[in-house]
């Protein structure tokens, strides 16, 4: 039985003490994301939770129902789903480019829809971040570089056994292939249109393909997919682009972790120029949002004034959108930085997966449940669709 430890006293956006502009919008207030109609700010962030079925990842009933009790977050952003079997880095991730996977998919949208909800599916490919025995006939992962990770992969064993190993050595993709990789992410952009989401939102934060694509630490690359920044800008702006042709780009999305990164990717001397770069290139295409990881915020130690700029340089250029995200229960903080202008909506992980009634709790400064992190992966519906919704205030 997971913790029902409460985190306190919710804090209710009506706070006096928060002294706030009284222009500025509140985490619950509307928000028209370029003609999607969100009824809060408060987005559910994308949380990968190992639960699909079968080597391809496939959802089903048990998603449906996880992602239909949390229909009244503003947005839901789906757990990350692979493009491609090649795509894959982890067990019991789900797909999105087969027709079981399609299928199961539409279980989901139907319940999220039919509960009043919005939901956009987050696709990813780890590149290097993998291992061989998630990769089509044991093949090494791709990557910009033939370059290892110093990440660990996590393997399943039949047993039910998790193993923790270093990633695989990867190889570098070919010239040749880049127009296959961007098709395979257009078939699954194609399949997220057929499964009944209402948009994607594109991966390119926390050290996966993208990002690898992205770093001038890594992507060294002599072709016109590496090198200066507008070559490893190329990936990430062919997936928008092709996203962009099957929904329109007023429905995709893309994250980005311009502020650090989970896995391992090395600091580079222009990674807030390509930070700068990238948000006026999105920006030019009009998308539905872009949505920022900021990693250390609220980190003891922290000043905070380096990242704030560079977010509110990035708010200017993208000039649509923004959506913050890494605050943890710090609900507050989160309505300040609405409040000082640095983005548009929040998107909440570890609160979303144990309330999946955040919105209508923060709205009436319910008391918030703290999440057990020994079930953020596992086989079933514990740890997972357990969290019950809490019982309205008298
Ligand atoms: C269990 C778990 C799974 C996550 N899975 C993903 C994912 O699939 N895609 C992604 O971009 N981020 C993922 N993240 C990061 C979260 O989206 C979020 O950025 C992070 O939890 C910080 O937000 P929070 O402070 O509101 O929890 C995951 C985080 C957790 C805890």
């Amino acid at each position: 039985m997971h913790q029902r430890r409460c985190i306190g006293r919710a804090v209710s956006c009506e706070d006096p003490s928060l002294m706030r502009d009284p222009t500025m919008p509140l985490l619950h207030d509307r928000l028209d994301l370029r003609g999607l109609a969100c009824p809060n700010r408060i987005f559910m962030a994308p949380l990968t939770r190992q639960r699909a079925s079968g080597i391809e990842g496939v959802v089903g009933q048990l998603q449906a129902d996880h992602y239909a009790q949390r229909a009244t977050f503003g947005l839901i952003i789906s757990e990350a789903t692979q493009i491609s079997s090649e795509a894959k880095g982890y067990p019991n991730t789900p797909g999105l480019y087969s027709d079981a996977q399609i299928a199961g998919w539409k279980l989901v949208t139907d319940r999220v829809h039919a509960a009043g909800g919005r939901i956009f599916v987050q696709l990813w490919h780890v590149g290097r971040v993998s291992h061989v025995a998630y990769q089509p006939d044991g093949q090494p992962p791709v990557a910009p570089v033939a370059i290892r990770s110093n990440s660990f992969v996590v393997l399943r064993h039949d047993d039910g056994r998790r193993e923790r190993v270093p990633a695989s050595m990867p190889r570098a993709l070919r010239t040749e292939e880049m127009p296959r990789l961007i098709e395979d992410f257009a078939q699954s952009v194609r399949c997220a249109k057929a499964a009944g989401f209402d948009g994607v939102e594109v991966h390119a934060a926390n050290s996966y393909l993208i990002n690898q694509f992205l770093s001038g630490s890594l992507n060294d690359r002599a072709d016109e997919w590496g090198g200066s920044i507008e070559n490893r800008m190329r990936l990430l702006l062919s997936f928008v682009d092709a996203a962009g042709e099957v929904f329109s780009p007023a429905r995709v999305g893309v994250r980005l972790s311009p502020m650090g990164s989970v896995n391992e990717l090395a600091a580079h001397h222009d990674d807030e120029e390509c930070m700068r770069r990238v948000a006026t290139e999105l920006g030019k295409r009009k998308l539905a949002y872009l949505h920022l990881y900021h990693h250390h915020w609220g980190k003891e130690g922290w000043s905070g004034r380096f990242h704030e700029d560079l977010c509110r340089e990035m708010r200017t250029r993208f000039d649509g959108p923004i959506v913050l995200n890494g605050y943890g229960t710090d609900v507050a903080g989160a309505q300040r930085d609405l409040d000082h202008g640095l983005g548009d909506a929040v998107a909440f992980g570890k609160l979303a997966i144990s309330n999946p009634d955040l919105p209508a709790r923060l709205a009436h400064g319910t008391p918030l449940a703290h999440w057990d992190d020994s079930t953020f992966y596992g086989d079933d519906a514990r740890g997972y669709n357990d969290y019950p919704a809490a019982a309205p205030l008298p």
